[in-house]
């Protein structure tokens, strides 16, 4: 892995999206914010800056990578849209959700990104910033989350240095994220199918179509080789501590990740109590999720106590990532 390569942070603004338009067109890896997790990107046609980008990570190459780009017009270049992708596009785009369709016949996006599958992951961000250096790269940008393969996301440009300084070239801060959770991901291939819970929740995407979502079939969440979407990778979003799910007291040598105004018993005893939401708000909970991980796993407890959290809205995407944070590894 190359390392000792210097990583420049600078604020976003003009000069931040120019350097980062200039070290993509180079070659070089940028990390930038989106709404709902910091990215790490690289230019979607350029092969070698890709392989850079699964070292940098540590990731599995076989995981096919979401192109951003900052209109639907940039999208339509790469993938081909039946009408229930259109209206999906056009209903929550530029926002928190991903389109895998078929890619077009001359798709600039490298093979390498698309891990040789004949579908790409598409996404058109709504934050400034991206949208900002996006506009002035001009090509699309691959981007998976800008953190060590395995650790959870990160939603602040800390966390970013924290995982990759030394191993990408800048780091646009653009301060913390809103969502806090990755994009939904809808397979508009057949029938819309939930690949992964996300930023954007179930019940508006059925609201949209009309219809329910299809459930992926149950091999691709158990099967960590083969996986549909293989972010769900089992155990994609681990701290270091062990994670108890649906905790109803704390131990002593546990932390205790909350949720809602209910005090646990044992909470006056734990290493370190944060909570999620004090009023049980879930889009709260989910801009929190990743960040309050991190906190709590700097405290070296034996585990990290959560309590239980509705399956509704953007609790299906938070549940979703707890449930990996607390495969045994
Ligand atoms: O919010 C997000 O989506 C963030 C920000 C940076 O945009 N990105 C992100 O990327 O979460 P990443 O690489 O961590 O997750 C991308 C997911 C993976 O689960 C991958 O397997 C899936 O998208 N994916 C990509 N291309 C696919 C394809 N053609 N078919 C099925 N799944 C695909
Ligand atoms: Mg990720």
């Amino acid at each position: 892995m190359k390392t000792g390569l210097e990583t420049l942070i600078l604020p976003a603004g003009a000069a931040g999206a120019e350097a980062a338009a200039r070290t993509l067109v180079a070659g070089g890896l940028v990390a930038f914010p989106t709404e709902t997790v910091y990215g790490l990107g690289a230019d979607a046609a350029n092969a070698a800056a890709i392989a850079h980008l699964y070292a940098a990570k540590g990731r599995p190459a076989f995981n096919p990578l979401i192109a951003h780009v900052p209109d639907i017009a940039a999208a339509r270049r790469i993938g081909r849209f039946d009408a229930r992708a259109l209206r999906l596009a056009d209903a929550f785009w530029p926002g928190p959700l991903t389109l895998v369709v078929p890619k077009t016949d001359n798709c600039p996006v490298a093979d390498l990104a698309t891990a040789g599958l004949d579908t790409v992951a598409i996404r058109i961000p709504a934050h400034q910033v991206a949208q900002a250096i996006l506009r002035a790269f001009g090509g699309a940008v691959v981007a998976p989350s800008a953190n060590i393969s395995g650790h959870v996301s990160p939603t602040l440009a800390a966390h970013v240095e924290n995982d990759l300084s030394g191993r990408i070239d800048l780091i646009v801060d653009g301060g913390p994220v809103k969502v806090g959770v990755e994009s939904t991901i809808v397979g508009c291939l057949d029938a819309p199918m939930l690949l992964r819970p996300g930023g954007l929740s179930r019940e508006r995407i059925e609201a949209v179509l009309g219809a329910p979502l299809a459930r992926p079939p149950l091999e691709a969440e158990s099967c960590d080789s083969q996986p549909l979407a293989p972010g769900m990778l089992a155990s994609h979003y681990a701290p270091r501590a062990q994670v108890r799910l649906g905790a109803q007291d704390v131990a002593a040598d546990e932390a205790l990740l909350a949720f809602g105004p209910a005090r646990l018993p044992g909470v006056d005893g734990a290493v370190a109590v944060m909570n999620l939401s004090p009023t049980a708000d879930l889009d709260e909970a989910a801009a929190n999720l990743f960040g309050y991980l991190r906190s709590l796993d700097a405290k070296s407890p034996r585990a990290i106590a959560v309590m239980a959290i509705p399956e509704e809205g953007l609790g299906e995407a938070i549940n979703d990532r707890l449930r990996r944070a607390a495969v045994v590894r």
